[in-house]
Formats: C-alpha cells, sequence, structure tokens
C-alpha cells in the first residue's frame, strides 16, 4: 500500500541548500505517492510549485502583536495547507503543553489546514511499559473538544522520542502495536473512525523497505533524510 511521505525539515538547510533541493524535486516524477514537504517558515514559498507544503508551528493566537509569531490565517493565505504540531522538540525546547497543542489545533481545522499531531514516549517510558498511558493522555488532551467532524481532519504521527534523530527504531512489531493502538482508542472515542497514522523516527533509505512491510503504518514524518534528496527519492520510489 502507498504510504503518505511527510518531510519534517526542521530548521535544517540554508537558502543555496534549499533551491539546489526544490530544483531536484521539480524534475523527478513524484508518481502518484503523496508527499507533502515542510520547511522552516522563511523557504515555504520556494516548495508550492513543487510539491504539497506544511508548516511546522503555528500560533494559538490569530492576530496582533505577538512578534516572531505566524498565525493559521497567514499560513492559509499562502496556501499551506498542513502543519505540524506538538512535535516533542517543541515540546522539550519550546515548553509547549498540550493545552497550547489544543489551541493549535483549533486554530488550523478552522482555516481548514491539516494538523498533523506528533505523540510519542520516551526511552525510559517504553522500558517502564508506560507507552500506551502516555500517548493516550498525550490524545486526551491534545484532541479535546476536537468532533466527530474534525477528527478525520488530523494526521496522527507516532514519533518516539528516543528514535527522533539517533538512527535508533522500535521493532516492526513495536510499532505495528504502538499504531494499532492509536488507532482502535480513536476508533472507541469516535465510534469507528479511521484516522490516518504515520510513524517517524530515524527513518531513512536505509530501514525504509523493512518498515514498509507495516500494513498499519499509513506513512511516514521523516527528519534529516528528507532534506537529501537521493535519501528521500529512495523513499518516495520504494511506495510505487
Ligand atoms: P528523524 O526526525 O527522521 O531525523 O529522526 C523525525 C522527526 O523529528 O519528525
Amino acid at each position: 500500500m502507498t504510504k503518505i511521505i511527510i518531510g519534517n525539515q526542521k530548521m535544517y538547510m540554508d537558502k543555496e541548500d534549499v533551491l539546489s533541493f526544490v530544483n531536484d524535486i521539480k524534475s523527478y516524477d513524484k508518481g502518484s505517492v503523496p508527499v507533502i514537504l515542510c520547511p522552516t517558515f522563511v523557504y515555504l514559498d520556494y516548495y508550492k510549485d513543487v510539491c504539497k507544503v506544511g508548516a511546522q508551528n503555528v500560533s494559538i493566537n490569530d492576530n496582533g502583536s505577538y512578534t516572531g509569531e505566524v498565525s493559521a490565517s497567514q499560513l492559509s493565505s499562502l496556501g499551506i495547507n498542513y502543519c505540524i504540531v506538538g512535535h516533542s522538540e517543541r515540546r522539550n525546547f519550546q515548553k509547549e503543553t498540550d493545552d497550547e497543542i489544543n489551541k493549535k489545533i483549533k486554530k488550523l481545522l478552522e482555516k481548514d489546514i491539516v494538523p498533523i499531531l506528533c505523540v510519542g514516549e520516551k526511552k525510559e517510558e517504553r522500558d517502564n511499559n508506560l507507552t500506551e498511558i502516555i500517548i493516550k493522555k498525550e490524545l486526551e488532551q491534545d484532541l479535546k473538544d476536537i468532533t466527530r467532524d474534525n477528527i478525520d481532519k488530523i494526521i496522527i504521527a507516532y514519533e518516539p522520542i528516543w528514535a527522533i534523530g539517533t538512527g535508533l527504531t522500535p521493532t516492526n512489531s513495536e510499532i505495528d502495536e504502538t499504531i494499532t493502538f492509536i488507532k482502535n482508542y480513536l476508533k472507541t472515542i469516535y465510534n469507528d473512525v479511521n484516522v490516518t497514522v504515520l510513524y517517524g523516527g530515524s527513518v531513512s533509505e536505509k530501514n525504509v523497505d523493512e518498515l514498509n512491510s507495516i500494513a498499519s503504518v499509513d506513512g511516514y514524518l521523516i527528519g534529516g533524510a528528507s532534506t537529501k534528496f537521493a535519501s528521500l527519492s529512495y523513499i518516495i520510489d520504494s511506495q510505487k
């Protein structure tokens, strides 16, 4: 089954790298594989004509004196249709709370921007069998007051924090178990809904063939490997 490929390019790449990357993507045939790339704010416009584009963050506010922030309506005015929320780097470095993540999801939905909500456990939480408890708590708080009408407009990314940027990944059966848990949890809350759930954390051209066999995984959220055209195109080609 073709999986959705989302690239979280974080704060990697300067303008020269971006221009050469965009040029490579422009002349590459993605076939029918859905590809969404999320560069840093300042480069969003460069990607618009070559693929679907997402932002990496959004403000909890609509408009006003919020220096350095970018609103959902500003993203929408640029034709941006996706936005990552609740990434563990923002939860950790910017101390983003579940309440703020919930507000961001609501602001995005108001502007018809698809939130890509990241959830996942720390290593010691997995070691202590707390993965499902942690993820359930995040989902409960981040999706507070989100209705049945809106839930399938959200993409969930399961990203074990210890797998991000480390080259480590859970086993295929651990990934399958956690993704199935997320899907079943949402089905019980939202009356049998089917939500798209991605895996993220050290996905690369080296492990994608093995990960592709996990049927419950609807796609990947890819960090480092999404900034290298050779790696990204290998991953996309593996879906054709
Ligand atoms: P990684 O990052 O692929 O570099 O591990 C994934 C992410 O943070 O979304």
